[in-house]
């Protein structure tokens, strides 16, 4: 770099380089389907959804159009609908709720933990009695992996057994990292992800998947990917919907997860080094005893009395990008204001609203760059 010339700016997540990396590969594999034109349902589709069983430990993997599809779809297929209550939490992208809110349900919304930023388990029980005293009958739960950070599934499972509620993981963001040594895409009834570009493992568009041990609600949503049908195709036999996964994003999830674990590999040890670096400055993310996280985000909270906007503008200056997710937590946002919230209301996700930020984090952040990204936070403190 010619010393006179400004340092690049740094991308908050560096899919180009990713790109670099797999372009022959996946400009042969989206080659070969526009060879074969099986568009939907090609034998990449197939074999991705076995790729993936594989990689996650999950017996069946339904590939979708997108992570609220998928969420949408695991509701569908419970039945879920006008009366039932979905607990949330409410410091989460908006799709975890709203999926549960376009059929007719209620989210009911809870906090999360101070440390990990993932569903307190106390605050669930007290959203339960909550959607009781609304006469609302609790349906399910929705953990949700924020960040990253696979949630407590112990606690959270024990407490939808106890009260009768399925558990649906939303692993929009957590896909790749793993609980007690399990990866995500077993626990609960069924665990939903997302292949938005941005995400760890992402496509180049909109994708999802939906993993289950359940050989029923496997078959269900193989119904409802494709307008309820039934055994004949022009027979259908509930309400569904058109969420199939196309053959080309497939084609290129396949290449991208076969260079998976060596990204998942990079981006904790990218996670190390901020850890070190700003450690002793801001509060840096946690994980739970047993957890582990995929990174989706590198969410920092700075130490009170701190503006948030001011820090951001100052590595802004920098050419330094941050994010802040998320600004509202559901409950605060105007579509979503009128459900319920667990007694006790939320306060850690209104406190995580307000102080949370994300600096750049993906599998090809090199330590200069990081250290450019730790100086910047330091004098910006
Ligand atoms: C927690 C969470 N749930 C669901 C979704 C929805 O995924 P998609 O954008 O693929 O519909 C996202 C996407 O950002 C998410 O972060």
């Amino acid at each position: 770099m010619n010393q006179h010339m400004p340092p690049e700016p740094i991308p908050f997540i560096d899919i180009a380089a990713q790109r670099r990396r797999l372009g022959k590969s996946i400009d042969e594999a989206v080659g070969r389907v526009l060879a074969h034109c099986q568009f939907i349902n090609g034998p990449e589709v197939t074999a991705l959804e076995q790729a993936l069983a594989k990689f996650s430990g999950a017996k069946h993997v339904v590939s979708c159009a997108s992570g609220t599809d998928a969420l949408i779809m695991v509701l569908m297929a419970e039945g879920v609908g006008r009366g039932d209550a979905v607990l949330c939490p409410s410091f989460t992208f908006c799709a975890t709720g709203e999926a549960a809110a376009l059929l007719g349900a209620t989210p009911v919304f809870v906090d999360v933990d101070e440390a990990t930023f993932n569903m307190d388990p106390a605050s669930l029980k007290r959203g339960i009695d909550t959607a009781r005293k609304h006469g609302l009958k609790p349906r399910a739960v929705i953990p949700v992996d924020l960040f990253g950070q696979s949630a407590d599934y112990d606690a959270i499972c024990a407490i939808a057994e106890a009260e009768g509620l399925f558990v649906l993981d939303d692993a929009a963001q957590g896909f790749g990292a793993s609980y007690k040594g399990r990866r995500i895409g077993t626990f609960g009834r069924a665990t939903t992800t997302s292949f938005f570009p941005a995400k760890p493992l992402g496509c180049y568009g909109d994708g999802g998947a939906i993993f289950t041990d359940d050989d029923s609600l496997a078959e269900r949503l193989r119904s409802i990917r494709v307008h309820g049908q039934g055994a004949d195709k022009y027979d259908n036999i509930r309400l569904g919907m058109t969420a199939r996964l196309d053959t080309m994003q497939a084609a290129i999830l396949l290449e991208k997860l076969k260079i998976f674990e060596e990204e998942i590999v990079a981006r904790n040890e990218a996670a190390e080094r901020y850890a070190r670096g700003l450690g002793n400055l801001v509060t840096v993310p946690r994980l739970a005893a047993g957890c582990t996280s995929i990174w989706a985000q590198y969410t920092i909270r700075l130490p009170a009395g701190v503006d948030r906007d001011g820090f951001a503008a100052a590595l802004k200056t920098k050419d330094i990008p941050t994010a802040i997710y998320y600004p509202k937590s559901m409950h605060q946002q105007t579509a979503y204001k009128d459900y319920p919230v667990a007694e006790g209301g939320v306060p850690v996700s209104e406190r995580l609203s307000a102080d949370a930020i994300s600096l750049p984090m993906h599998a090809y952040l090199d330590r200069p760059t990081q250290e450019r990204v730790i100086a910047a936070v330091r004098s910006a403190l």
